[in-house]
């Protein structure tokens, strides 16, 4: 049996005790083992009856315990006693398959239009290849959301945090117009994570994650999550019988591992992002600070109430560009070279703070008109922000800024 928890105990403890451990009297582990093996051997014909009926274990492309745990603890966390979680071998993984399961030929898509890169390949590259049709709009924009609505619509698809100029779209309002078009609302929580944000709650359909960032947090498992109403899940978990994308074992469990830590993590990350944002934001030679916290943020008050007064651990800086500074690539590198505590790295959600480059990587396959429209100017950089010392970090940043730009304070 998998762990147990109390609905009366806070989050804080249910966390430790959901998908904790096997309740086996002859071991009784602590801490649940990690089982490779690829098949569990049935008793008889009724035993293996028993086993689909009661979601036991047979063959590890079906079930294996260490995605049950995980598929149980992620389940705490993202949704409640109605809903169910199966668990990928990435993010994209379960990206794939929420949207796949639910779409056929004939069928559109309402589309946030600044998605994770590869979210978008999968609406245009792959979907498109088989009569699917999108339409991507501004997720801030109600209006532009409403016209974009066409009566085949059976889909909507969105990130709590919409990268890299995080901004935040409204998921209650969002999910109202999905369901008064008898369609479904996806939303990407992998920046906010369950912790600071349950898309579920506020009316979202399916919440999909990259448990690869911030569920893990260690930089070191690849894994992704699909959370929903058993009827929706069910035609997930079968897409994903047939792409054989499960999580795997070990991932498995070091993700489960993570979680016990993830509220501490993520909430630290999110209160560190608001003071570095913060102090950034008052520096002379900075164009921009992208966070939710600031009262700059067009869409601040909306995220006091849907991240229940954390803002998350993401946030984008526009440093000097060619207009002001000609010489703003060799600037942008020193700030880089400087910065002692943050790490320029291809990944994000680990307990160290890293930066991207988003017009290198995210979005490298955008043209610069194309880029630009969408807030992604040259000067823009994104943080990642970890655990560590706020003061430190503070200092770190504003050293390495005025190494790199203090000649042009004003
Ligand atoms: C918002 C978001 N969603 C999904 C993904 C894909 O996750 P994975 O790399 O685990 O497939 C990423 C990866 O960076 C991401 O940033």
């Amino acid at each position: 049996m998998i762990g147990e928890f109390d609905p009366k105990m806070s989050f804080s403890t249910n966390i430790l005790e959901a998908g904790a451990y096997f309740r086996d009297p002859a071991t009784n582990p602590e801490q649940l083992p990690i089982h490779l093996a690829t098949a569990h051997n049935a008793e008889d014909l009724d035993d293996l009856q028993k086993r689909y009926d009661e979601k036991g274990f047979c063959y590890n492309r079906y079930r294996n315990p260490n995605r049950s745990a995980l598929n149980e603890l992620i389940n705490y966390i993202e949704g409640n006693e109605n809903t169910e979680t199966v668990c990928f071998g990435s993010g994209m993984g379960a990206i794939c398959a929420s949207v796949i399961a639910n779409t056929k030929a004939g069928d559109h898509i309402v589309s946030g239009d600044t998605l994770y890169g590869e979210s978008v390949e999968i609406f245009t590259n792959i979907l498109g290849k088989y009569g699917v049709d999108v339409t991507f709009v501004d997720f801030t924009d109600l209006d532009a959301i409403k016209a974009a609505v066409k009566p085949n619509t059976t889909l909507f698809y969105g990130e709590t945090v919409a990268n890299p100029v995080i901004a935040v779209p409204d998921i209650h309002a969002i999910s109202e117009i999905a369901h008064a078009n008898n369609a479904i609302l996806i939303i990407d929580n992998t920046f906010m994570t369950g912790a600071l944000c349950k898309p579920l709650s506020l009316g979202v359909d399916i919440v999909v994650n990259s448990l690869t960032k911030f569920y893990n947090g260690h930089s070191d498992a690849t894994a992704g999550s699909a959370t929903g109403r058993p009827e929706l899940i069910k035609k997930v978990f079968g897409m994903q019988q047939l792409m054989g994308n499960q999580a795997a074992p070990f991932d498995s469990w070091l993700v489960c591992r993570a979680v016990r830590t993830l509220e501490l993590r993520v909430k630290k990350q999110s209160d560190n992002a608001t003071a570095l944002a913060a102090a950034i934001e008052k520096l002379p030679y900075i164009k921009a600070v992208y966070h939710p916290s600031l009262e700059s943020c067009p869409q601040h008050d909306l995220a006091t109430k849907q991240f229940n007064g954390h803002y998350g651990p993401m946030f984008s800086v526009i440093l000097p560009e060619e207009a002001e500074c000609p010489d703003w690539k060799e600037r942008m590198n020193k700030f880089m070279r400087t910065l002692k505590l943050c790490h320029y790295a291809m990944t994000l959600g680990g307990y160290r703070t890293t930066m991207s480059y988003p017009p290198m990587s995210s979005h490298s396959d955008l043209t610069r008109e194309q880029r630009y429209a969408m807030g992604i100017t040259d000067g823009l950089l994104r943080f990642s922000v970890g655990i560590e010392d706020t003061n430190d970090l503070i200092n770190d940043f504003t050293n390495a800024l005025e190494a790199a730009y203090g000649d042009l304070r004003k």
